[in-house]
């Protein structure tokens, strides 16, 4: 069956909702800023997914073109980069409590993390957008990640690219490697994380005996 599918006006809602969704993370960040506190999150970036990889995804995942909105999940995509492992905790609670969207699904590919060495955190959400024919329910992913969990998927996602999703036994136990690298690099910040919030509660303690 031929599908006609008009790519702007399907994608136009996504454009929205990714564009709403970064300038509301990105004013969470800014709060943190105006009140002097450590920010959870560190960089915000989003994007619509590209036709010919909703295209690929829809072939690879047997999704027909007509169930395109309820079966792919990341056509509106955005990404909350944090410092420190505990942020992503930080910035979950924070997302479960807000009341401008729905949360639909989570996946913790930090407790569990995915065979290719993949580490971050995805919500899947129903956000509301306002159209000239009414509201309408689009679902976006956000994924929380470390800077360290980031760097790695940037890599692997650059080698996907490149070897067409095959990448070479060889590279493959490299990138797992460096996944456990990532891995030690998020543990070591943490244990200074600690150590800096100490440092900062006793500073705290001994400007108030004055
Ligand atoms: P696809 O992986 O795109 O088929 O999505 P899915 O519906 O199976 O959901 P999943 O949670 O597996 O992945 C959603 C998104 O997470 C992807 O689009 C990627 O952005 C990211 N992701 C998942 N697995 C990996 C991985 O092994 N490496 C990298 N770099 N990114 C991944
Ligand atoms: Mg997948």
């Amino acid at each position: 069956m031929v599908f006609f599918v008009n790519w702007e006006a399907f994608l136009a809602p996504y454009v929205q909702v990714v564009e709403e969704l970064k300038v509301k993370l990105k004013g969470m960040r800014a709060q943190f800023e105006y009140e002097s506190r450590h920010s959870p999150i560190e960089l915000v970036t989003g994007r619509v997914k590209p036709v010919p990889s909703i295209l690929e995804k829809a072939h690879r995942k047997e999704i027909p073109m007509d169930s395109l909105e309820e079966e792919v999940q990341d056509i509106a995509g955005v990404r909350v980069v944090c410092q420190f492992v505990d942020d992503i905790h930080s910035i979950i609670e924070m997302l479960h409590n807000r009341n401008d969207f729905f949360i639909v699904e989570e996946k913790d590919y930090i407790s569990e993390k995915k065979d290719s060495g993949y580490r971050s955190y995805h919500i899947i959400i129903k956000y509301p957008v306002e159209t000239i024919h009414g509201e309408k329910q689009v679902t976006a992913e956000i994924q929380i990640r470390t800077m360290a969990m980031n760097f790695w998927a940037t890599n692997e996602h650059s080698l996907n690219y490149k070897y067409e999703g095959q990448i070479p036994t060889k590279v493959k136990s490299r990138l797992k490697r460096a996944a456990e690298a990532a891995f030690k690099l998020d543990e070591e910040m943490s244990k200074i994380k600690d150590e800096v919030q100490e440092a900062q509660r006793l500073f705290y303690k001994n400007k108030n005996k004055h």
